[in-house]
């Protein structure tokens, strides 16, 4: 790229030749470059790091990522692809994840801050816990696990944590003692997390008596309760429930606690203080944790994560792309439950000894300015979040920013595509035309980031993540397998060819999904070993500009992003199918200007249905219990009939489109075109009364709902 110190962001011509090929009209952005004051500082701002990470020095290349980490023993092999496509890395390495976010940093930076807590009541104090705490804490869990619950390296434990410190303490106790953590978002149900323990087999639930959201304490336990009966009619059996309690010496929650199963840690904790526990030293390819994500059909799937290849990978790119130094004070807004949390709140700053600040709530509590006055007095330098909040802090408080004195050099959006729109302000008012921005592609399956600029060495183009990071290859298959030319701007299947440290190592209990939904499609030789055979299909629609630079179109499979969090359709159908009214269910994305995308569900109901059962407030219900709140849809629409092909498939994609007031398209090869009319007619007009007008989607936008839905 070229290298511009300037002060202020400058934009070029857009690139007309790209755009003509364009089937959709794109429009490319232009360009916006680093400051030089944020070049000059940065961990990557020498062009040779773009040769060491060059295919023809692929893989050793990525032992510039291990050796940022401390080994116990070093490896022999970096890659071996023996059993393709399920990689190892760093084969023969032993080292232990916690030894390398918290003790090998107590030598010099004991007493600096390792995590810094706000919660969500500002009357509340923030807590910082420095390395030397941070230590402690870790040690005295892990006496706990082991002593108390007798667990043992290679069990699973799962949490059902917000964000609190107990949660990275807990993940790194686990860590210590080789215990794989299966963290369930707090913001999910009792249900969800029960199927999610039940699937990963953990006898050990982890949870908290409640947590602050938008000024309230919420009742947390009583999810645990939901959480282990759903987990018993699978057959698995809890044994023990540890009740973190959010206020010293109180209950937040209703729920009694079950005698000889549910313990408050506070209580049980006093025979482990103080207690030191050695680090497990781990094969590199131990599993570290398990992350459940939403997939293309039936349950979530567990994302089983290695030590050594995983923190290797998020180290490096949390050195390279969030330009961690270790006096920086790093605030990763995301939530610990998601892979974002994993990866940029906790290993990966915490193993560069940098200072990671969590947050408890949420970004508009009490007023449109918190998230700036947190910046502000703690003096962050970093800060990454997702486009959906980006885009409600802009609607809640367009001029809050420069309201506080706070200065990024560095910021961060993730998880859905941001509009240009949108990206500017981010730029603009947020970074004060200062921060560089990195707008990171990846998916809890990847570990890291897949897709971003080098902050100090690429240039910005709002709406694109950029080229693939250093050591990613990617390419563009269309449905035949053939490469859409690199650069033509046509959109296709992005893959990525070779396989990374970050990649995960199988879904928890099912190889053969995992080979199916990711390798299958694009595999050459099911029997080779040699990478090259194996591209990795991510399930996201993307473009390539002349430039190089990716364009993310989102999903190709049947997953629904809203706010950044997938909600499998799948998940979400049989939720609403377990009403008893419900005949037929199928969910739907549909374009919000908050969330990205929200759910809207359509419902046929059994003949004979009580006219006066609101079967619409019923489904909403069942899908808050099911999956959690963040599923709640916007609308639920009872249909008479759903569009269905000859042999009977509910046609999503007619739905989608009648959802966001686009054209349906071709209709005549379904078995009951009139139903699409009806449907148009009542939706629509529901819509408008409502005040939810039809609006022009932008080209990303159209393409989320286009691209959505294999039909069945
Ligand atoms: C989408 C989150 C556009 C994408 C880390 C992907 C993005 C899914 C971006 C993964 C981005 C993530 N631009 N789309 N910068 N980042 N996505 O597993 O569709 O929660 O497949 O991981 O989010 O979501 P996940």
């Amino acid at each position: 790229m070229s290298k511009k110190g300037d002060k202020e962001a400058e934009e070029f011509e857009p690139d007309k030749g790209s755009e003509a090929q364009i089937a959709v009209h794109w429009r490319e952005e232009g360009y916006f470059f680093p400051s030089a004051k944020f070049i000059g500082q940065a961990n990557a701002n020498d062009p040779s790091i773009l040769e060491r990470f060059s295919e023809k020095n692929y893989p050793e290349c990525f032992k510039e990522y291990a050796d940022l980490l401390t080994w116990d023993k070093y490896w022999h092999t970096t890659l071996d692809t023996s059993n393709a496509p399920f990689w190892k890395w760093f084969v023969g390495g032993r080292l232990n994840a916690s030894y390398n976010c918290v003790d090998r940093h107590l030598k010099t930076d004991r007493n600096k801050a390792a995590i810094i807590w706000v919660p969500e009541l500002e009357e509340q104090d923030t807590e910082v816990i420095t390395y030397q705490e941070l230590y402690c804490r870790v040690n005295e869990f892990a006496a706990l696990l082991k002593g108390f619950c007798g667990v043992e390296t290679g069990d699973v434990a799962t949490f059902h944590l917000p964000m609190v410190p107990d949660l990275p303490v807990a993940m790194l106790a686990c860590a210590r003692l080789g215990v794989i953590h299966s963290q369930v978002f707090g913001g999910f149900s009792g249900s969800a997390c029960g199927g999610r323990i039940a699937d990963s087999k953990s006898k050990i639930l982890v949870t908290i008596d409640g947590y602050y959201r938008n000024g309230e304490l919420q009742d947390h336990k009583v999810k645990a309760d939901e959480a282990v009966a759903r987990a018993l009619e699978d057959g698995v059996v809890v044994e023990k429930v540890l009740v973190f309690r959010r206020n010293p010496g109180e209950y937040a929650s209703k729920s009694p606690m079950v005698e000889g199963r549910d313990f408050f840690v506070d209580e049980i904790m006093p025979e482990y203080k103080g207690k030191l526990v050695d680090p497990v030293s781990m094969p590199a390819e131990a599993p570290l944790f398990i992350m459940y994500s939403s997939g293309t059909t039936g349950k979530p799937k567990g994302c089983q994560h290695s030590t050594g290849g995983y923190l290797s990978y998020v180290t490096g790119t949390s050195k390279y792309y969030q330009d961690i130094h270790p006096n920086d004070t790093y605030w990763c807004a995301a939530d610990i439950g998601w892979i974002t949390g994993h990866s940029y709140i906790v290993y990966g700053p915490l193993a560069l000894g940098t200072t990671t600040v969590m947050y408890e709530g949420i970004p508009t509590y009490p007023d449109a300015g918190r998230m700036w006055r947190i910046a502000e007095r703690l003096g962050v330098t970093q800060f990454h979040t997702a486009p959906t909040t980006i885009r409600t802090l802009r609607k809640v408080g367009p001029n809050e920013p420069a309201k506080y004195n706070y200065h990024f050099k560095h910021m961060t959006t993730v998880g859905e595509p941001i509009e240009p729109d949108v990206w500017r302000w981010y730029h603009e008012v947020v970074g004060k035309g200062e921060a560089v921005i990195v707008d990171t592609w990846w998916q809890t399956e990847n570990g890291g980031f897949l897709g971003s600029t080098l902050p100090a060495l690429n240039a910005m183009k709002p709406g694109s993540c950029g080229p693939a990071v250093i050591g990613i290859f990617p390419e563009i298959l269309d449905e035949n397998g053939d490469v859409v030319e690199a650069g033509s701007g046509h959109a296709g299947n992005i893959c990525i060819r070779n396989p990374w440290p970050g990649i995960f190592q199988t879904i928890w209990g099912d190889p053969d999904r995992f080979v199916k939904t990711y390798y299958e499609k694009y595999n050459k030789d099911p029997k080779s070993t040699d990478w090259h055979d194996w591209p990795y299909f991510a399930n996201d629609g993307a473009m390539q500009a002349k430039d190089g630079y990716y364009r993310i179109l989102g999903r190709v499979d049947d997953v629904i992003n809203v706010s950044g969090h997938r909600l499998g359709t799948k998940e979400l159908e049989s939720a609403a199918l377990m009403v008893e009214e419900v005949a037929e269910a199928a969910a739907v994305p549909v374009v919000d200007e908050l969330r990205g995308h929200a759910v809207e569900m359509y419902i046929a109901v059994k003949p004979g249905v009580d006219p006066n059962v609101d079967v619409a407030a019923k489904v909403t219900k069942m899908i808050e219990s099911e999956i959690g709140k963040i599923a709640r849809p916007k609308n639920v629409w009872i249909v008479a009939d759903m569009p269905k092909t000859r042999s009977g498939k509910i046609m999503r994609r007619v739905i989608a489109s009648i959802s966001n007031f686009t054209d349906v398209g071709d209709i005549t090869t379904l078995a009951n075109p009139d139903v699409v009319t009806d449907i148009k007619h009542y939706v629509e007009s529901e819509k408008v009364a409502a005040g939810e007008l039809p609006r022009d989607l932008s080209s990303a936008e159209l393409q989320s709902i286009l691209n959505f839905g294999s039909e069945e």
